[in-house]
Formats: C-alpha cells, structure tokens, sequence
C-alpha cells in the first residue's frame, strides 16, 4: 500500500490492522472479515487504497463495486436482492463470482433506507436472504463503505489540524448516517487533500506505470526530463484529486504513442514535450 498510495500514511497503518486482525481469523465468524468507511474529497485514494489490498488478498477481479447513487429508491432493494423467487440481484450475482472477496459501496448517504437495513445486516451478521431464499454469508469478505460527506469543509478550510478536520467529518457522517450502520464499521477513517508534493509524487508512479504497461505491449519509451513537469502542469487540480493527473497521463502519452505508430513507426524512442504544440511527442 505504501507503495502505491501517496499523501495518506496516517490511514495505511489503520488498515494494514484491520486486515491482519481478519486475514489471522481473529474477527468473529458472524461478522465480515473487516469493515472500513472511507470518508474524504474526490480522487484521493479512496478507492485505489481498496483496489490495492484487495488486489494483494484476493486477486483484481475480487472487488465488487456497488454505486449508491443507483439504488436510491424502494425498488433498487430488488435490484440488489432480486424481486423474485429465483433472482439473484447484483448482491447475489457479486456472490457468485467469488464467496469471498471485498464489496465496496461507493455513495453510501445515497443508499434507500431499506438499501441501508441491508448493510445492517452485512455488517452484523454477515448474512443476507435473497429474493430467491437463498442466504448468502459474507464472513469471509471486507466491507467499503465509501463517502465525500463533510468532505468540502477538508478542501476549503485551511489552517486546521488534521485531529479536528477529523472529528469534524465524523460527525457530520455520524448525522447523516444511521447511528447504528455507523457503530458497526470496524474502521472510519478519513483520506486527506492531496497537497502539490503529493500530486508530483503521484505523477511521478502513473508515469511509471504507463511506460511499464506500453513496454509489455512492445513500446520502449523513454522519457526526457520535461516529461514529468509537463504531466503535473497539465493534471495538477487542487480540488480534484488525482484523477485528472492519471487522465492526462494516460492521454497525453497515448496520443503521442498513437501519432507516432500512425506513421508507421514502431521501434519505440524518446518521449518528449513539443512546446509550441502543448503536448508530448515521440522522437
Ligand atoms: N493517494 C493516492 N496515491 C496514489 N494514487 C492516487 C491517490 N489518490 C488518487 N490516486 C490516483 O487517482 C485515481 C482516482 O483515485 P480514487 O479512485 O482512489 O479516488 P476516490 O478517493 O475513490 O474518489 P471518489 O470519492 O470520487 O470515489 C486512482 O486511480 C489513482 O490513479
Ligand atoms: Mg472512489
């Protein structure tokens, strides 16, 4: 996790414990595994931090994720459960990929409320009944609950320390969420802004990344050093997280690559950065 994730090393030691409790059978077998609510701005690690230790545990393709906002009326409790005898409901059907695993619900203040007894369920005894009867176990799975409540107040205000920002974000979770989903989560924790350092850092790994991931597919690039400070001036947003960083990486990258193959060129070079174009080329 320290590896990948930047700018959240007060949260990394508060998952690794929760991990290690549940992967040493040390939780009740009534219970998930573990359970987190990840709380915080767009585009700071929530979900990486989930991907990356999912990934270690249990393989990439074992996160099923749940977007909140779509299960916002009565009728998305069928959705997930299924509406009848027989159905399975995204809930099953994420059950029958992998029994076990990590289910991350993103949005959750979005959730129905009977959406959100399901959780209940979830977290206190790892058990849910479907449409179709069935009872499906989730002992051996983490629980993601993920949120940007409260999350405003982390960008805007500027000189509070991070015990305060802290207390003051749980709160406001703690009001909009039923108390007792709230009681039940193992771990709350709450991601940071990412500073500029955070976000040079950040460039600096989706860098690497990419040329890794075109080296596998036979592209040899090779960087000059106004790469890097030509992705940050293009990605860096101060309110955004690091998404629009990996975007621009990703794009500015795959359009030199894609100019330069489409001439008929594919021996790989140096990337660099065209000035006067604003983008990066391959020579
Ligand atoms: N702390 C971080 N360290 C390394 N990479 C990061 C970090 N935060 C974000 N990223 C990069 O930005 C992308 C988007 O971040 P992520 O999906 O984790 O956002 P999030 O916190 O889940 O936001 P949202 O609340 O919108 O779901 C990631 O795929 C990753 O490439
Ligand atoms: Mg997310």
């Amino acid at each position: 996790m320290s590896e990948r994730i930047r700018g959240q090393a007060h949260v990394i030691p508060r998952v690794v414990s929760v991990l290690q409790r549940g992967e040493l059978g040390l939780t009740k077998s009534t219970r998930p595994r573990g359970s987190f609510m990840f709380l915080g701005p767009t585009g700071v690690g929530k979900t990486e931090i989930t991907l990356t230790f999912t990934e270690f545990l249990f393989g990439a393709d074992k996160l099923a994720r749940f977007d909140m906002s779509e299960y916002q009326t009565q009728e998305s409790l069928g959705v997930l459960l299924g509406a009848r005898l027989g159905e399975r409901g995204t809930l099953g059907m994420a059950y029958d990929k992998s029994p076990s695993g990590t289910l991350l619900f993103d949005e959750i203040e979005k959730a129905h409320p009977r959406v959100l007894d399901v959780f209940l369920q979830i977290l206190d005894a790892a058990r849910v009944t479907m449409a179709s009867g069935d009872t499906l176990d989730f002992s051996n799975h983490y629980i993601v609950l993920t949120s940007n409540i409260g999350a405003a107040e982390i960008l805007h205000v500027q000189h509070s320390t991070q015990a305060t920002m802290e207390r003051h974000v749980l709160t406001r979770a703690q009001q909009s969420l039923r108390p007792e989903i709230f009681a039940r989560i193992t771990e709350k924790l709450v991601f940071n802004r990412l500073t500029y350092d955070d976000q040079l850092e950040i460039a600096r790994l989706l860098l690497a990344n990419e040329l890794k991931f075109l080296r596998e597919k036979g592209h040899e690039l090779v960087p000059t050093d106004a790469v890097l400070p030509f992705l940050v001036r293009r990605g860096y947003h101060p309110r955004l997280g690091a998404r629009p960083m990996r975007d621009a990486v990703e794009k500015c990258i795959g359009d030199a690559l894609a100019d330069f193959l489409l001439l008929g060129k594919n021996a790989g070079g140096a990337l660099d950065v065209n000035e006067p174009h604003g983008c990066l080329v391959i020579r």
